[in-house]
C-alpha cells in the first residue's frame, strides 16, 4: 500500500476540536460506538484492576461499566468534554472516580501507577500517537493490561471512509488513515487479544500485556 503522510495534528488543534464536538458528542458518537466500549468494559470487568485509567475519557460514556471495585482515574484534554465527565461521575457516588484535565503524552503520574490502562477511540486522535504509547508503558505497571480501542485502516470499508474523511480529519480531530501494523505491532508489548467490534467490525479492540516481548 502506498505510503502517505500522517495528519498532522496539535495539543490546540485537539482541544479546539472537542470544545466544538462536545456539546453534540454523545448524540454523535455515543451510541454508534457503544458496542465497542461495552466490550472494552467486559474485558476490564474481567481482570478487575484494583486502578485504572482512562486516556481520553471524553463525556465519560465508559465510566459505570467499569468494575465497581476499581479506583477509576479519568483524563483529557478537553476541559468541555471534561465537564460533561464530571456530571456522569458525580452520578456514580459510591465509585472512586477521579477526572483530571491532563495532556496523556506526558502526564504526571509515577511509573507503574495502575494496573490497567484504557483508550478507547483515543490513540488516532492524538497528537503523537506514538509519545503516548511511550507515556502509558511507563505509568502502567509492568506485566499489567493495555486495552485499545479504535479503528485501523486497510478494509475495504475504511479504505471509501478514509478518502471521504481524510480532508475534514483535522476539523474533525482525527486521522482516518492509521495502520494496526504501524500503531500496535511496531511496539514490542504483547498482543493477547485483538476482536473487532461495532457496526461492520468498524473498530479493533486489542488486549495488549505491558511486558517487554
Ligand atoms: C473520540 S474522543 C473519545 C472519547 C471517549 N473515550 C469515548 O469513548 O467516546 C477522543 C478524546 O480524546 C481526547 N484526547 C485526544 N488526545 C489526547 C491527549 N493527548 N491527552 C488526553 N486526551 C486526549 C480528546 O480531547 C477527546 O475527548
Amino acid at each position: 500500500m502506498e505510503a502517505r503522510p500522517q495528519v498532522a495534528l496539535s495539543e490546540a488543534g485537539v482541544a479546539r476540536a472537542y470544545k466544538r464536538l462536545a456539546p453534540m458528542y454523545d448524540v454523535l458518537f455515543g451510541r454508534v460506538l457503544e458496542p465497542g466500549r461495552r466490550r472494552m468494559a467486559e474485558v476490564v470487568r474481567a481482570l478487575q484492576p484494583a486502578s485504572l485509567l482512562e486516556i481520553g475519557v471524553g463525556t465519560g460514556l465508559a465510566l459505570a461499566h467499569y468494575p465497581p471495585t476499581s479506583k477509576i482515574v479519568g483524563i483529557d484534554l478537553s476541559h468541555e468534554m471534561l465537564e460533561r465527565a464530571r456530571e456522569r461521575a458525580r452520578a456514580l457516588p459510591d465509585r472512586q472516580i477521579t477526572i483530571e484535565h491532563m495532556n496523556a503524552e506526558r502526564t504526571s503520574f509515577a511509573d507503574g501507577t495502575f494496573d490497567c490502562v484504557t483508550l478507547p477511540y483515543v490513540l488516532s486522535v492524538t497528537p503523537r500517537p506514538a509519545e503516548l504509547v511511550r507515556e502509558i508503558r511507563r505509568i502502567c505497571k509492568p506485566g499489567g493490561t493495555i486495552v485499545v480501542l479504535n479503528h485501523f485502516s486497510g478494509s475495504r470499508f475504511w479504505w471509501l471512509m478514509e478518502r471521504a474523511f481524510r480532508s475534514a480529519a483535522e476539523h474533525v480531530g482525527f486521522r482516518s488513515d492509521f495502520r494496526y501494523e504501524e500503531q500496535i505491532l511496531s511496539h514490542d508489548w504483547e498482543v493477547v487479544g485483538i476482536e473487532s467490534v461495532n457496526l461492520l467490525g468498524l473498530s479493533r479492540l486489542v488486549v495488549l500485556n505491558n511486558r517487554r516481548s
